[in-house]
């Protein structure tokens, strides 16, 4: 599903990590453990494109999406919850937008009809009509209320905040899902719920987290960050 290759990432002298190959498969869990400071955050970061490892590369299967957990508690302040959630499918945001844009022209020409149609058809591949319907089962999953739904999300307290964001990385059933930490902030019913729902996900999961001695039974393998390198258990 996600392939690393011959990845290496140099902060100056200092090699974070040095010739990384990795294979992480369907249906797993993985994960990336490792004391403060030791390189899971940016091991992710690549992952997910964000930051340019120093060597290697990092190849995505050809058609597969990435949903990654985000770190800003402010980043969507201005989006409807909502709309907060349906955004982590990108594609499908994507799509409703330049539809809706098309439709709201005066000049509707015969090439905007041919668009609209074929935007159309890839909304639907996408059951892009279940969208709402799927963003706020979700949203009720995680005690997010439907009286919240059409709020903004500044208007959420900060708990449902990172209940939202958690929302909108498993929205759309992502293929691959990166998760930095995801507990850190939420409280012990949500970590519970998302450890369930973890534990159930029929997709690629990776996960950083510092070495604690909680159980994570959801992990099925480990990626272990020591001093300059990676190792696999
Ligand atoms: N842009 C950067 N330039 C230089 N050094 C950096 C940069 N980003 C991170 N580092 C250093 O790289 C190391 C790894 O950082 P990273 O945030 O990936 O660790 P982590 O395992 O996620 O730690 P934590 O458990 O604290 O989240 C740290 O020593 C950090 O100071
Ligand atoms: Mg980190």
């Amino acid at each position: 599903m996600l392939t690393v290759s011959n990845l290496s990432l140099r902060f100056g002298k200092r090699i974070l990590f040095d010739e990384v190959n990795l294979k992480f498969v369907n249906t797993n869990c993985y994960g990336v453990i490792g004391a403060n400071g030791a390189g899971k955050s940016t091991f992710l970061k690549i992952l997910s494109g964000e930051i340019d490892p120093t060597t290697g590369h990092v190849t995505l299967n050809t058609g597969a999406r990435m949903a990654v957990l985000k770190q800003n508690h402010y980043e969507f302040d201005e989006f409807t919850v909502l709309n907060a959630v349906i955004i982590g499918h990108k594609k499908l945001w994507d799509i409703m937008h330049e539809k809706d844009a098309i439709y709201a022209k005066e000049d509707f020409t015969e090439a905007d009809g041919n668009r609209a149609s074929e935007l159309e058809a890839e909304f639907a591949e996408m059951n892009g009509w279940d969208a709402e319907t799927d963003a706020a089962q979700l949203l009720s999953s995680l005690g997010i209320k439907e009286e919240s739904h059409y709020k903004c999300v500044k208007e959420l307290s900060g708990n449902e905040k990172v209940r939202v964001l958690l929302a909108q990385a498993l929205f759309g059933n992502p293929d691959v899902l990166l998760l930095d930490e995801p507990t850190n902030d939420l409280d012990v019913e949500t970590i519970m719920w998302l450890e369930d729902f973890l534990a159930n996900f029929n997709n690629t999961v990776i996960v950083g987290l510092i070495l604690i001695l909680q159980k994570f039974n959801y992990i099925q393998e480990i990626i272990l960050f020591g001093t300059n390198r990676a190792n696999w258990h």
